[in-house]
C-alpha cells in the first residue's frame, strides 16, 4: 500500500470519528427517564408515547411499551384497550394496571372486555393476581351449589349479574348473555370486587437485564425497533450494544467491517 492511499484512508477515518463526535450530546439526550404529570416515573423499557415525535426520535424502549401521559392519567394500550398505569416497580419488573372503561362508574364497576395480552408483547401475569369471571344478563340464578356472588347494582329488568372467582362445573352460557374474565390482585380482592377493580392487576415484563448493565456504566438504554436490538447511549456520544465500558461501539463495528473490506 502506498503512502497516499494510507493518507486518504486516515483522512476518511478521521472524518467518521469527527462526525460521530458531532452528535455527542444529542445521542445521550435521546432517552432520559421522564416523569408524567401524575408522578409516574417512565424509564426503559417504557417510553413516553406522548413525546414520541419530539423529544425521542429514537426508540427508547420496547415497541408496545409506549405510555401516553396526560394530566390525569398515564395510559398503556394493550390489544386496543386502555389501561391506566398506576405504578411501575423497576426493581421487580412489575407494572400495575387499571382498566379505564371499568371505572366509568366507580360504585358499580362493570367490565366490558376481557384483558387480552398480545402474544408478541413481552408481558405476563403476576403470581399475585387471580382471575374473576363476570356473568352478565343472566335470566335466573345458577344452582345453589355454585359459588357465585350476585352483583346487585347491575341487575336490570329481572336479569341478574354475578361474579365467580373460579370456573365452576356449570354451563353459564345457558343462562347468561356475556362472560368477561379479568385479573385482579389477590390482595385487592380481599377488600371486595369494587375495590379490586379500582386497584387493578399486576403484570411482569421480561426482565430488561440488558439495561442494568448499560445504566451501571452511566449509559441510557434504547431499542432499535427494526433490528430488535437493545442499544446503550453513552455520555461520550457513542452508541453501544451492551454497556459504555466496552471498547467497540456500533460505529466502530461498521468501520472495522468497512476496513476489512477495503484492505482485503
Ligand atoms: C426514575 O427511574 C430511574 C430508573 O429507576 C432513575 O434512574 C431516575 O432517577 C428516576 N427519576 C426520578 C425523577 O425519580
Ligand atoms: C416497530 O416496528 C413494527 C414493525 O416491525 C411496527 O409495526 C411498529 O409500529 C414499530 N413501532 C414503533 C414504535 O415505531
Ligand atoms: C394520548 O391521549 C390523548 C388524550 O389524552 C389522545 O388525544 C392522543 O391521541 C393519545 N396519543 C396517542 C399517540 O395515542
Ligand atoms: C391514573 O393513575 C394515576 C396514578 O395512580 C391517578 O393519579 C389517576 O387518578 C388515575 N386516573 C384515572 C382516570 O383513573
Ligand atoms: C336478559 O338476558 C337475556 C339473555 O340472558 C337477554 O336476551 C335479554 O335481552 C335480557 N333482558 C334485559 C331486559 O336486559
Ligand atoms: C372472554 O374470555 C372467555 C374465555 O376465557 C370467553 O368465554 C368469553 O366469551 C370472552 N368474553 C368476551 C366479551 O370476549
Ligand atoms: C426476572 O424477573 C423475575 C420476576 O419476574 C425474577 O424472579 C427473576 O429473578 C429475574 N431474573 C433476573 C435474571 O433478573
Ligand atoms: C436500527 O437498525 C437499522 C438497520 O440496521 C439502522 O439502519 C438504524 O440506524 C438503527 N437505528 C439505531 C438508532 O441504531
Ligand atoms: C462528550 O460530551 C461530554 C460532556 O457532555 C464530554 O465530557 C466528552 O468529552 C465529550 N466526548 C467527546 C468524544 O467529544
Amino acid at each position: 500500500m502506498c503512502p497516499t492511499q494510507l493518507f486518504f484512508i486516515s483522512l476518511f477515518f478521521l472524518f467518521i470519528i469527527n462526525s460521530s463526535k458531532a452528535d455527542n450530546t444529542t445521542s445521550f439526550g435521546y432517552c432520559p427517564s421522564s416523569v408524567c404529570d401524575n408522578g409516574l416515573n417512565i424509564s426503559y423499557p417504557f417510553w413516553r408515547l406522548d413525546k414520541y415525535n419530539s423529544d425521542s426520535p429514537q426508540y427508547c424502549g420496547y415497541p408496545g411499551f409506549g405510555i401516553n401521559c396526560s394530566q390525569i392519567d398515564s395510559i398503556l394500550y394493550i390489544s386496543g384497550d386502555s389501561y391506566n398505569v398506576t405504578n411501575i416497580d423497576y426493581s421487580v419488573y412489575s407494572i400495575n394496571l387499571v382498566d379505564i372503561d371499568a371505572l366509568d362508574n366507580k360504585i358499580c364497576p362493570r367490565v366490558h372486555h376481557n384483558v387480552t395480552l398480545d402474544e408478541d408483547l413481552p408481558l405476563k401475569y403476576s403470581e399475585l393476581d387471580l382471575f374473576v369471571n363476570f356473568y352478565y344478563n343472566c335470566i335466573h340464578s345458577p344452582n345453589s351449589y355454585n359459588i357465585a356472588y350476585p352483583f346487585d347494582c347491575l341487575n336490570s329488568n329481572g336479569n341478574k349479574s354475578y361474579h365467580a372467582e373460579e370456573e365452576e362445573d356449570f354451563d353459564w352460557t345457558r343462562i347468561c348473555e356475556k362472560k368477561v374474565v379479568v385479573p385482579v390482585t389477590k390482595d385487592g380482592f380481599t377488600r371486595g370486587i369494587g375495590a379490586a377493580m379500582v386497584e387493578g392487576f399486576l403484570l411482569h415484563w421480561v426482565n430488561a437485564t440488558e439495561c442494568v448493565e448499560c445504566e451501571a456504566s452511566q449509559g441510557r438504554c434504547g431499542y432499535n425497533n427494526s433490528t430488535h436490538e437493545s442499544l446503550c447511549y453513552c455520555k461520550d456520544g457513542t452508541v453501544k450494544f451492551d454497556n459504555c465500558n466496552t471498547k467497540e461501539n456500533i460505529i466502530a463495528l461498521s468501520l472495522s467491517a468497512f476496513g476489512r473490506k477495503f484492505f482485503i
